[in-house]
């Protein structure tokens, strides 16, 4: 029997792969067979030190490349390494992104264009121009980041956040359509709280903890490996009529 959710034979570029949900699907996503190849602003050689730890846990090919997503000449050079390394990219996860907290009476102008500086050009920068070779391949699957802030909004100075995160919905909506007919999509996964560094005082707090909990129907946390399952079936075969869709990953949250 054909496995529909396997990867092997396909290339996976995880923009933001070195963060905490980044990570966590990079890993899985190699489980699954996949050539994983991990860009991240960070520093080269932590890219290059998770590249190998997943390596070493499962046996597949990785790389790691230095990327910022917020310039195109960043991003086509890392189209270029990957495609002269592999040939091809079968698969882009788009898991960078950042937030920062203010009232918004008081949020600052300049951290705003911060905020769509990297989740909105950031996202629509890695679309386009992985998007451009998937389109001369006649295939691919792009997975963007977006969150359950992408439809309910949120106290705790999160206006900038919901606000990109929208955008980064009808972004993959969009560009749905515009690539359909050269066999490339795009969808997002939208998580509820993950923890992960920048999380993890949540996880801390008890009573902070408490009320997340209580707020998610599954009455638990996530982790980057909830994510997994997702990841891998957009990026699998098991989705091939799958575009344009936003699949939230919350627990329940969005239900209740
Ligand atoms: N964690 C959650 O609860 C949660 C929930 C819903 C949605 N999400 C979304 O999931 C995505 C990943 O979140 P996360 O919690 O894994 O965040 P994270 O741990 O901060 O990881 C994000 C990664 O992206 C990198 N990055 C930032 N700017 C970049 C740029 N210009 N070019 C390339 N890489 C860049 C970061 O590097 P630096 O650390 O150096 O900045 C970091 O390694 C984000 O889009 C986030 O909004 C997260």
């Amino acid at each position: 029997m054909i496995d529909i959710f396997d990867l092997s034979n396909k290339v996976a570029l995880v923009n933001g792969g070195a963060g905490g949900i980044g990570s966590g699907i990079s890993l899985g996503i190699s489980q699954a067979g996949a050539t994983v190849v991990i860009a991240d602003v960070l520093h080269i050689d932590t890219l290059n030190e998770k590249a190998a730890e997943i390596k070493a846990a499962t046996g597949n090919e990785t790389m790691a490349l230095n990327v910022d997503v917020t310039n195109e000449k960043s991003m086509q050079s890392v189209v270029d390494a990957v495609t002269e390394k592999y040939g091809t990219i079968d698969i882009c996860i788009n898991a960078f992104g950042l937030n920062i907290k203010n009232p918004a009476l008081e949020y600052p102008m300049d951290q705003w264009d911060a905020m769509f500086n990297i989740n909105v050009k950031g996202t629509m920068i890695a679309c386009k121009i992985v998007g451009k070779l998937m389109k001369n391949k006649g295939k691919g699957s792009i997975i963007n980041l977006s969150s359950v802030r992408e439809v309910r909004g949120y106290t705790g100075g999160n206006s900038a956040y919901c606000a990109t995160k929208g955008a980064v919905g009808i972004l993959t909506k969009t560009l749905a359509i515009e690539m359909a007919p050269h066999n490339v999509r795009v969808n997002a996964i939208g998580p509820s709280l993950i923890i992960t560094q920048g999380t993890i005082h949540i996880q801390q707090n008890p009573e902070l903890a408490k009320k997340y909990k209580a707020e998610t129907p599954l009455g638990r946390l996530g982790k980057p490996e909830d994510l997994v399952g997702t990841a891998v079936f957009l990026g699998s075969e098991a989705s091939s009529f799958i575009t344009g869709q936003t699949i939230f990953v919350d627990g329940g949250l969005l239900a209740s």
